[in-house]
């Protein structure tokens, strides 16, 4: 049985976060500049059963049955086996290493469940369609952060950008021009599980008013899928920070988002908005690729800790 290797790219919201989890569109795009990767090889010698995984960046190289039987990867593995009928799988070793930042907004969890869904599957002689994988990965989403919206595994699973409605077949976005966006990491993190778990709480004790917010926030989503096509970049800017602000009164910002927000549209930006659960992780800004450089400085001295430049390239 031959080694078997997959990667998965990050993701950024680029519309709708939060908002998506109550049913409103929301629009993601892949983040291709970091990536996971699964490399699965046969453990030559270890009776069948048996199986190592290494995960570097949370510290883990062990036997998989010492892990608990709540814990994400464990549940993931047993789910490939289940999805292919196998009650023992031969001996082999899972390493999983990663380049997208661990609870920053990119999707780093979902990134992972994808890479090693296919890295196992494939090893395992059944390379799992992208369907199964997107679903897979969106299980463990819910032992990460209970009620997750399935953005995350499905733009992560195709690899495209997507307009995506909970519980609705997923709409790929043609892009018939490409996008650029500078991303700023404030550098504090951003477990999304708490930030949706706040959002909860305040829509349960004043439901009109937050659900009148998401509605804000769909509508944003819906008037930028027809504005990704359009030139000049203003008006999807203007959606963005229009996103942003509505995100503010859902109290998922940070006075380290807005004044990163905030620098970004100073220095010429098109728009900006924090992306993905909120508090702290990164925000994004649409830019025109020459101005990439000047934002990318004024963001750092806003205080960003990690800067990076994107382009989502055109599809067809
Ligand atoms: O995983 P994050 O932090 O990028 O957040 C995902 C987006 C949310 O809308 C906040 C949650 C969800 O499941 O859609």
């Amino acid at each position: 049985m031959p080694a078997y290797t997959a990667t998965a790219p990050g993701k950024i919201i680029l519309m709708g976060e939060h908002a998506v989890v109550y049913g409103q569109p929301a629009i993601a795009v892949p983040l291709t500049e970091v990536s996971a990767r699964a490399v699965v090889r046969p453990a030559i010698g270890s009776p069948p059963g048996h199986a190592h995984v290494i995960a570097p960046a949370v510290d883990l190289d062990t036997e998989l049955h010492a892990l608990g039987s709540d814990h994400p990867l464990r549940i993931l593995i047993q789910a490939v086996y289940k999805e292919l009928n196998l009650e023992r799988a031969p001996a082999y070793q899972l390493r999983i290493t990663t380049t997208i930042p661990i609870s920053a907004g990119m999707g780093s969890g979902a990134a992972v469940s994808v890479a090693v869904g296919r890295a196992l599957s494939g090893f395992l002689g059944s390379p799992l369609p992208d369907d199964r994988v997107s679903a897979l990965a969106f299980e463990i989403e819910k032992h990460y952060h209970g009620t997750p919206s399935g953005i995350d595994n499905t733009v992560i699973t195709y690899n495209r950008p997507v307009y995506f409605v909970r519980g609705r077949p997923v709409e790929m976005i043609r892009l018939t021009r490409p996008l650029t966006f500078v991303v700023g990491d404030t550098g504090i993190p951003s477990p999304t599980g708490p930030a949706v778990a706040d959002v909860r709480r305040g829509w349960q004790r004043d439901r009109p008013h937050y659900e009148k917010l998401f509605a804000e926030i769909g509508r944003l989503s819906l008037e930028a899928r027809e504005a990704i096509q359009e030139k000049p970049l203003a008006h999807l800017g203007q959606l963005m920070s229009a996103n942003h602000e509505l995100l503010q009164q859902l109290g998922v910002s940070s006075a380290e988002l807005d004044a990163l927000v905030l620098a970004a549209k100073k220095a010429g930006a098109a728009g900006a908005k924090l992306s993905g659960g909120g508090r702290g992780g990164n925000m994004i800004a649409l830019v025109d690729p020459v101005e990439a450089k000047k934002i990318s400085e004024e963001l750092e001295a806003a205080g960003a800790t990690h800067i990076l430049t994107t382009t989502v390239q055109t599809t067809n």
